[in-house]
C-alpha cells in the first residue's frame, strides 16, 4: 500500500494522519477502523502491547488479521513488546504494512530493522520519550521511519511530553543533512495545539488516539490535524 499521502507543499514529506485504534471502541473494532477510512485517516495505527515491555496489554496479530479485510488503509503497527524480533513476522503476516519496533526492547534492533525491510515491509524504529536521539544514529539509513514517543508508551489519553521536541528537531535535522527519507512520526497526547508543535519540529506523521475517536466529528478533526 502507498506510504504517502497529500504534501502540503512540493519537496515537503507528506503530512500524514494516523488514527489509533487503541482510543476506539473495542466492541466495535472493525467498524471502528472502518470508520477510521471513511473518516479520512491515512494510516491505521495499531498498538500492540505485551505487559511486560509496557505495563499494559492490547491485542495480538489475530486482531490485526481480523481488521485487514475491513479497510484499505495502510497498518502501521506499533510494537511495545519486550522480543519483537520473536513475533514481527506474525503480524506482517496477519497484514501489516509498517512494522516499528523500540530501540530499548531486547532484540538484535539492526537485524530486526533489516528482516522487515526484506520482507518487504517499512520498517520503523521508536524512541522513547527518556531515549537519546543518538540511539537512532546507527540505524537511519536502516528505517523507513523514526517514532518519536511523546509520552511514556503503555496507555491513550496521557498528556503530551514538550520536552521530546528537541529530539524530534535532531531527527528532522539528520534526515535533511543525511539526504534520508524517513518519516518522522510523533505518538502521544497530539491534539490541533501540539500537532502545530510537532510539526514545526519536522514530525510529518501525527498518531493520534483520544482526539480522533473521541471526536464529535472525526472527519473535520482528521483534516484539521492534516492542516495544521
Ligand atoms: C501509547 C500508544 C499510542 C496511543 C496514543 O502507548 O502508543 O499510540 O494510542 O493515544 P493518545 O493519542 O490518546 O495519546
Ligand atoms: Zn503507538
Amino acid at each position: 500500500m502507498d506510504m504517502t499521502s497529500e504534501s502540503s507543499s512540493p519537496g515537503d514529506p507528506p503530512r500524514i494522519v494516523a488514527p489509533s485504534i487503541l482510543a476506539s471502541d473495542y466492541a466495535a473494532f472493525g467498524a471502528e477502523a472502518a470508520d477510521a477510512e471513511s473518516a479520512g485517516g491515512d494510516w491505521l495505527h495499531l498498538d500492540v502491547m505485551d505487559g511486560h515491555f509496557v505495563d499494559n496489554i492490547s491485542f495480538g496479530p489475530g486482531v490485526v488479521q481480523a481488521l485487514r479485510p475491513v479497510t484499505r488503509l495502510f497498518f502501521d503497527v506499533h510494537l511495545m513488546i519486550s522480543r519483537p524480533d520473536r513475533y514481527w513476522r506474525r503480524f506482517a503476516e496477519a497484514g501489516a504494512d509498517g512494522i516499528t519496533v523500540h530501540v530499548e526492547a531486547d532484540h538484535d534492533v539492526s537485524a530486526t530493522l533489516k528482516a522487515i525491510r526484506s520482507a518487504g515491509l517499512k520498517a520503523g524504529l521508536a524512541l522513547n520519550p527518556a531515549t537519546a536521539w543518538e540511539a537512532a544514529l546507527p540505524h537511519l539509513q536502516e528505517v523507513d521511519l523514526i517514532l518519536c514517543m511523546t509520552v511514556v508508551p503503555g496507555f491513550g489519553g496521557q498528556a503530551f511530553m514538550r520536552e521530546v521536541l528537541p529530539k524530534i528537531r535532531a531527527a528532522a535535522e539528520a534526515r535533511r543533512e543525511g539526504g534520508l527519507g524517513y518519516h518522522i512520526e510523533v505518538d502521544g497526547g497530539i491534539d490541533e495545539s501540539t500537532a502545530r508543535e510537532v510539526t514545526a519540529a519536522g514530525a510529518n506523521v501525527l498518531v493520534a488516539g483520544t482526539t480522533i475517536f473521541k471526536a464529535d466529528d472525526r472527519h473535520a478533526m482528521i483534516k484539521a490535524l492534516r492542516q495544521v
